[in-house]
């Protein structure tokens, strides 16, 4: 569904990224795990349009991405929960739900289909039905994530891209998220998630994610990724991956 080849992404003349290369198949969850700084928000930017300089291949369902725009890969079936949430504090909790399928609004035929993924999000997260008309910003950090994610799925994404999740949450609700990923994955979604720390994300069982970082700026050794896991160090550079 996803294939990265040897991608390279540039901020001007610093490079976040040089050559990284992996694929996501369909109904895949996949883990990828690195530390600070090895590039992990830059590539799921990039593969999201919102990274302007980069070199490499980014193809979704075999047609490139390059040149297009944020917008039109939100269209081709591919949504992101950004790092750090990025909500609208003073909106609503169902205007930030609306928001994730503003592109959808255009289109009369969609209007069913959003008021029915509103349901679904509300049920899958039923925090956010009760704290409907509360402002976004004052949601607990695992609601806000919760929304996040919600806002995600309004989309009615192919291909899910979460940065991070769980950073900041108490243990119970990373269980909670993480759960949610798996049943998504049950319905059929596929999923590519970045974490830093390998022992939480193993708990939801990620199957191998067949590609290679290489030569990217972070370091530090990643724990070991617990009972159901197994990690990687990927050679020769600071990002791992979970077997
Ligand atoms: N806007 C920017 N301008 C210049 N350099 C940047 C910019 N954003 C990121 N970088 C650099 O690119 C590299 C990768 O950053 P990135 O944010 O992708 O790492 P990360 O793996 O997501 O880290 P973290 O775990 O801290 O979120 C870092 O060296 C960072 O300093
Ligand atoms: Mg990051």
């Amino acid at each position: 569904m996803l294939r990265v080849r040897n991608l390279k992404c540039y901020y001007g003349k610093i490079r976040a990224i040089n050559g990284v290369s992996l694929s996501v198949r369909p109904g895949e969850l996949i883990a990828l795990i690195g530390a600070n700084g090895a590039g992990k928000s830059t590539l799921l930017q990039a593969v999201c349009g919102l990274i302007s300089q980069w070199e490499g291949e980014i193809e979704l369902e075999k047609h490139s991405l390059r040149g297009l725009k944020a917008p039109t890969i939100v269209e081709r079936g591919l949504s992101l929960v950004p790092e750090g949430r990025l909500l609208f504090p003073p909106m609503s909790v169902l205007d930030n739900l609306r928001l994730g399928a503003y592109l959808r609004y255009r289109r009369r035929e969609q209007r069913a289909l959003i008021a029915e993924d509103l349901e679904r999000v509300m049920a899958l997260f039923p925090v956010l039905q009760e704290r409907a008309v509360q402002p976004a910003g004052t949601l607990s950090g695992g609601e806000q994530q919760m929304l996040a994610i919600g806002r995600a799925l309004m989309a009615r994404p192919r291909l899910l891209l979460l940065d991070e999740p769980s950073m900041g949450l108490a243990p119970f609700l990373v269980r909670l998220i993480l759960d949610t990923l798996v049943q998504l994955k049950q319905e059929g979604m596929t999923i590519l998630l970045i974490e830093q720390r390998a022992r939480r994300t193993a708990d939801c069982r990620p199957r191998v994610c067949p590609g290679e970082w290489a030569d990217c700026p972070g370091r530090g050794r990643g724990r070991p990724a617990g009972r159901s896991g197994r990690e990687t160090r990927l050679p020769g550079q600071g990002l791992s991956r979970i077997l």
